[in-house]
């Protein structure tokens, strides 16, 4: 049992676009701790292709962004949100660029340098500001180098958040969050962290998943503390399965950015035959919930283990200075992507829903914040939109970040908040429960929760995430705990949130599809639900 108590006015749990973006907006006057459950870099943005929609061509307009968002959210996207966060798109870019990120540059008609923008699908114009094809590592190597310069930020790496501690937990009346119960990979141990105001900037959960674009650290963990702690949960049903992840043996989780289609990639069957124009008449830039059915469509007809993107017809020099990682990585695995075509096959990608929360981040329990893909504030609707994300994570982390400054200081506690207890178990003698339960959760969720849904698909997953739920609450409650054990628990919880919405959902919207409900209901709404210690 730990006694390590760490005090702080801000607790933020992620490292990422978000966390990061939060951490650096507070630290002139506040005492910030910025966690991260593995190195720093260690989470999706870091492995950020596209880039980062933002209106900044002169062609371009707000409304147009605006626009081309509520149409790929598929009328589930809410007005007041998509209109700040896009009115708000050229600041967090200036931003980004005073801090030293280097976006491509490319020379205008006129002799001048301005912004090389690219195009993705959903986009009426081309607005993604880039860094060939790393952007998220060129954004956050800049955040870590800034957030490591600032004294006020104290960094913990490898410290893992477990639950979140809330005063109605201590029996008192007037709830809001105090803290967290953090686990410190190193010793093992459970720390105490309390705070003032914890910002929750945990990432997605696509490693619900069997297959997934995503790095191991998206298990859903904030969203299933925030669940446990009484914040309701948004429109959990739709997963983004991003159409095109490289297909290889040796690939694990290797994206091939949706840039390439916007510079003219084609899909193509096995046999070179391009098919996109059968399903929508943007093909290859229609939105991404409509480009995964289509190739899942395709594989299922066909019976092959996947398609081909072909960029190949284009000049080697622009592939190779537009797209070097993707070049640099297929060919270590044999593949000279200006010449052959790509293997691809479609993996969960994003969490367009999460924990509800307002324009200021603020979740249901007071001093509680969500920011980034954690969040559920209504930008993506039914289906993000390329490049839409990033900068909600840092139009949300500048948001909640001012809304904590205009906070008055909380009131003191007059009680003390017990240390972890962990005396009442034992270590484990049967982790293969652990091993086991994460294969069968992952592929369970992917044959059918996945990119097609039938009600019956969806009843036999809820069956079986009972039954998970069941043994795990056992062996949670018997046995110490290890980051497994919490990724697995978390999950399980998501996976849950997941297949109650989708169960909710008698229509086709999105990306939620299913053979039972084809249509799209007249009236759009979104899926809350609500914990049973809500309020
Ligand atoms: P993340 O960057 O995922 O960071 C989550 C952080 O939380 C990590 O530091 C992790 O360690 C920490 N964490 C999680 N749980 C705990 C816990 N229990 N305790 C402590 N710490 C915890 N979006 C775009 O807009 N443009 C793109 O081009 C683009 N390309 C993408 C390419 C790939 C391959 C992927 C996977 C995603 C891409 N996305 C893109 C989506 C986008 O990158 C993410 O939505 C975004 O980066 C999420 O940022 P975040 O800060 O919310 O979370
Ligand atoms: C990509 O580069 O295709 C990913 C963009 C995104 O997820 O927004």
């Amino acid at each position: 049992m730990s006694h390590i108590v760490h005090h702080h006015d801000v607790l933020v749990i992620g490292s990422g676009a978000a966390g990061m973006t939060l951490a650096l907006q507070l630290s002139d006057h506040y005492q910030v701790a910025m966690l991260s459950k593995d190195i720093v870099s260690e989470g999706s943005t870091y492995y950020a292709q596209g880039g980062v929609a933002a209106v900044l061509d002169k062609y371009d307009s707000i409304e147009s962004h605006i626009q081309d968002t509520l149409v790929a959210g598929a009328g589930l996207c809410h007005l007041d949100t998509v209109t700040y966060t896009v009115e708000q798109s050229s600041k967090v870019i200036s931003w980004l660029v005073e801090l030293g990120v280097q976006f491509d540059m490319e020379t205008q008609p006129d002799g001048s340098e301005d912004f090389h923008l690219t195009k993705e699908g959903g986009h009426s114009h081309r607005r993604i500001i880039h860094a060939a094809d790393a952007t998220g590592r060129e954004i956050a190597v800049k955040l870590q180098e800034q957030v490591q310069a600032r004294p006020n930020i104290e960094v913990l790496e490898r410290y893992v958040a477990v639950d979140l501690i809330t005063t109605d937990r201590l029996g008192l009346s007037d709830k809001r969050c105090i803290g967290a119960y953090v686990m410190n990979l190193e010793t093992q141990e459970v720390e105490l962290f309390r705070a003032d105001h914890v910002v929750l900037a945990t990432g997605g959960a696509s490693k619900v998943y069997l297959y997934t674009s995503n790095p191991d650290t998206a298990s859903g963990d904030g969203i299933a503390m925030a669940w446990r702690a009484g914040c309701r949960v948004g429109n959990m049903e739709f997963n983004q399965f991003h159409p095109t992840c490289l297909y290889h043996p040796e690939a694990k989780s290797f994206l091939i950015t949706e840039a390439l289609r916007g510079e003219g990639a084609r899909l193509v069957l096995p046999d070179g035959t391009p098919f996109m124009k059968k399903f929508d008449d943007r093909e290859e830039l229609a939105p991404r919930d409509i480009v995964a059915r289509a190739i899942d469509h395709e594989m299922k007809r066909l019976g092959c283990d996947c398609v081909y993107l072909d960029i190949s017809h284009k000049d080697s020099g622009f592939i190779t200075s537009h797209f070097p990682t993707i070049y640099a990585r297929c060919l270590e695995l044999g593949i000279d992507i200006t010449t052959s075509p790509i293997p691809i096959v479609p993996a969960a990608h994003y969490t367009c829903g999460g924990i509800v929360t307002d324009l200021n981040g603020r979740t249901d329990i007071p001093n509680l914040y969500a920011v980034g893909e954690s969040s559920f504030t209504g930008l993506h609707g039914a289906n993000r939109m390329a490049s839409n994300s990033l900068l909600e994570c840092m139009v949300f982390a500048v948001a909640a970040a001012r809304h904590i400054q205009a906070q008055q200081e909380a009131p003191a506690l007059s009680i003390g908040i017990p240390a972890w207890d962990d005396t009442q178990v034992t270590d484990s003698d049967e982790d293969v429960i652990i091993s086991h339960n994460w294969d069968e959760l992952r592929r369970f969720m992917w044959d059918y929760v996945g990119i097609v849904r039938t009600n019956k698909r969806l009843q036999r997953a809820r069956r079986r995430v009972q039954l998970l739920t069941q043994e795990v609450t056992e062996y949670y409650s018997n046995y110490k705990i290890s980051n497994d054990l919490l990724e697995l628990r978390n999950l399980i919880t998501v996976a849950d949130l997941i297949i109650q919405s989708a169960i909710q959902r008698r229509e086709s919207r999105g990306l939620h599809y299913t053979l039972d409900y084809p249509r799209l209901s007249p009236v759009a709404r979104d899926t809350i639900l609500v914990p049973p210690n809500y309020g």
